[in-house]
């Protein structure tokens, strides 16, 4: 990996909180442009991202550089006073070096190259298509180093989007490499991935392969793989990050990332900490009667790998996407919920994809700011208001969310290493049980910060470790620690079964938390979507049930029916003075789990952001000089807070009860 130079001291891109989408001016006219400009200034537009698919547009043949349009458009847009998010146009090969290099497409588990056509169609470790991505990066750099307009880099774009497990030659050239360098020697290699099971150990680093089509694999390879291919298009970044630094080291650097509920295609908590602003992309699922939960999820999460924020919202949509079976628009009032919700959760941004709807290519039905009808349409009206209502709102950009008192532990590589080779159950999807308590909580309107295992505990009341299959001893210790030193921590099943090798931790499951629990089990049994068990004290248990012995733990509730009956399911363990650490050996349904946080919540003293009806999400962000309070409705019912303060919006003053109206938003300046 290339070395980075020190992180520049950056300013904010824009003043207040940044507007604005990705812009394309490359597919329309000039009076079309003309128009653009005019409609963003007059809804206070401040920041497009421009040229990420324009690689051709700038080099149309090879080695032909023409910038002139580039040129005319940073002009226009200064002029306008619009500052510019600029790409290095690196996500989209052009045509003429495919043919010139077909090589550098990658290819699928089953050999097969991707099409050239599409965007992100090189391999990621491809020392063709790196020459000829820096040759483009450092032209690009080098013109327009210096012009007001432009103020951040966005590198490519959603690195790994389509291309980010290539199993070329080139790939399995570059992982045997990796792999030579993490293991050292071929013994060490066979006994990290367990290469005796089926006789399968290497003689030399020759033999390895990328873990292609249809053969088992076992989960050390596979676990391997995949961070191998983060590390791949990482390298990728960083070297376009070098060219960019040197040009313009005072400018910051970023991708947009794919942040959601995990896990993902690169490891985005690791790939952070070399991004000058941690910026993501996060589009809701229409059929998804939660998605408004989802989207908090991954406003939480970004807090938790962008060390506390502010971070940027780069892309969302203002009504439908279309690569679903079925393209739900957006619900009315939802447009201006689901941006206030991610500055709520600590975005200083609200951008869009994009900002006026193509008429044609692949995602000609994706809405815009500006859709097909155009200015008289009720997404351009909402965009219009929403324009105003963040103008409103500029004095909370660079506060951070406050008021977290408990978190979530979430790491890529533990639903990385789920997904790898067989396991008690393989439809495991890692983020069921953080999304489900996450869930519950939000409800609660108690404010969570979803955090890599790794991360520093001080300072929480409660720790949850949901579903966490992998973890270092490291890690495990420090969640032991947290509850040593007083704290209240809940491990749920399926968390510390394997270290970070995908190895099993032997003498009782969860292996790496059995201490800390005083409790363990001895054997899985999942559950069917059909069925569930009961619980001694009533609660529900569904998706997984297990053979439990206490060692040291109190049993608050028992297995009452199922295979398991007569066992425990739910144990505390009380450590020296208020620490405790319980285990939940099943997954519980909505009441029951509501129930159970409530006690965990009411022991450990953990107080929501505000009290509010149900259906209104609450969170606070916070600065030296003023307290924002959120409140969003998400039900079809009017709905309230209790609070005092100044509603910025609208400059209502409301006294210890703020109305919510049913689908409506309040931010409160609280006194
Ligand atoms: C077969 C094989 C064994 C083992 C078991 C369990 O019986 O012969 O090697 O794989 O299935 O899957
Ligand atoms: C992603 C991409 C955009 C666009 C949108 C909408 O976020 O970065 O280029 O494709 O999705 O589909």
């Amino acid at each position: 990996m290339p070395t980075e130079s020190p992180r520049p001291v950056t300013a904010w891109p824009t003043p207040a909180l940044s507007f604005g989408g990705d812009y394309s001016p490359e597919q329309w006219p000039h009076e079309t442009v003309l128009e653009d400009l005019a409609l963003m200034r007059e809804i206070g537009v401040n920041l497009v991202t421009l040229g990420v698919f324009s690689w051709v547009k700038h080099e149309p043949r090879d080695g032909q550089f023409d910038f002139s349009w580039l040129d005319g458009m940073l002009d226009l847009l200064h002029e306008a006073g619009i500052r510019v998010d600029l790409a290095t146009p690196t996500a989209s090969v052009p045509m003429w070096l495919h043919r010139l290099h077909p090589e550098m497409l990658p290819q699928d588990e089953f050999g097969h190259p991707l099409a050239p056509g599409g965007r992100n169609g090189f391999c990621p470790s491809s020392p063709v298509y790196r020459d000829f991505s820096l040759r483009i990066v450092e032209a690009l750099a080098t013109h327009v180093a210096g012009h007001p307009a432009v103020v951040m880099w966005h590198v490519g774009n959603e690195l790994g989007g389509g291309n980010a497990r290539c199993h070329c030659p080139v790939s399995n050239d570059h992982f045997r490499r990796w792999v030579q360098q993490r293991y050292g020697s071929v013994d060490a290699l066979n006994e990290a991935w367990g290469m005796s099971f089926w006789g399968n150990s290497y003689s030399s680093f020759e033999e390895i392969t990328t873990p292609s089509s249809r053969t088992a694999h076992n989960p050390g390879q596979l676990l391997d793989y995949e961070r191998f291919s983060s590390d791949a298009l990482l390298d990728q970044y960083l070297a376009e990050k070098a060219v960019l630094r040197r040009h313009t080291p005072d400018l910051p650097v970023t991708t947009n990332f794919m942040v959601g509920l995990g896990p993902d295609v690169v490891d985005y908590a690791r790939w952070a900490p070399h991004m000058d602003i941690v910026a993501n992309d996060h589009y809701t699922y229409g059929p998804d009667p939660l998605r408004h939960q989802e989207l908090s999820f991954s406003g939480d999460r970004m807090r938790g790998i962008s060390a506390g924020g502010p971070w940027m919202l780069m892309e969302h949509a203002a009504g439908a996407a279309s690569w679903h079976a079925i393209n739900q628009a957006k619900k009315p009032g939802e447009l201006l919920r689901h941006a206030l919700a991610h500055v709520a959760r600590g975005s200083d941004s609200v951008m869009y994809f994009q900002w006026r709807a193509s008429k044609s290519g692949t995602e000609q039905f994706h809405s815009a700011m500006l859709p097909h009808a155009g200015r008289t349409s009720r997404i351009f009206g909402d965009i219009t208001a929403l324009g105003g209502h963040l103008a409103s709102l500029a004095e909370v950009a660079g506060s951070t969310v406050t008021g977290a008192q408990v978190a979530l532990l979430h790491d890529n590589e533990a639903g990385w290493a789920l997904k790898s080779g067989l396991k008690p159950t393989n439809q495991p999807v890692y983020a069921d049980t953080i999304r489900a308590i996450h869930g519950s909580l939000f409800e609660r309107a108690v404010t969570v910060d979803v955090l890599p295992a790794w991360s520093d505990l001080a300072g929480y009341k409660v720790v949850i470790v949901p579903g966490l299959f992998l973890v270092s001893a490291e890690n495990a210790r420090s969640v032991a620690d947290f509850a040593e030193a007083g704290g209240t921590v809940v491990v749920t099943w399926f968390s510390g079964i394997v270290d970070e090798r995908n190895t099993v931790i032997t003498g009782g499951y969860p292996g790496a938390f059995r201490d800390l629990l005083g409790a363990w089990s001895e054997e899985f049994y999942p559950l069917t979507p059909e069925e569930s068990v009961t619980l001694d004290n009533g609660w529900r248990g569904i998706r997984s049930s297990e053979l439990v012995h206490t060692d040291g733990a109190e049993v608050i509730a028992g297995y009452s029916s199922g295979d398991v009956a007569g066992y425990p399911a739910v144990t505390r363990r009380a450590l020296a003075g208020t620490g405790s650490a319980w285990y939940l050996s099943t997954d519980l349904d909505p009441a029951s789990l509501g129930e159970f946080l409530d006690r965990v919540l009411g022991e450990a003293g953990v107080t929501p952001a505000a009290r509010v009806s149900p259906g209104v999400e609450a969170v606070r962000r916070s600065s030296s000089t003023g307290s924002y309070l959120f409140l969003l409705n998400h039900a079809a019912t009017d709905g309230w807070a209790d609070a005092t303060g100044v509603d910025l919006l609208t400059g209502t003053r409301h006294e210890a009860r703020v109305p919510v109206p049913a689908g409506g938003v309040v931010v409160l300046r609280e006194e």
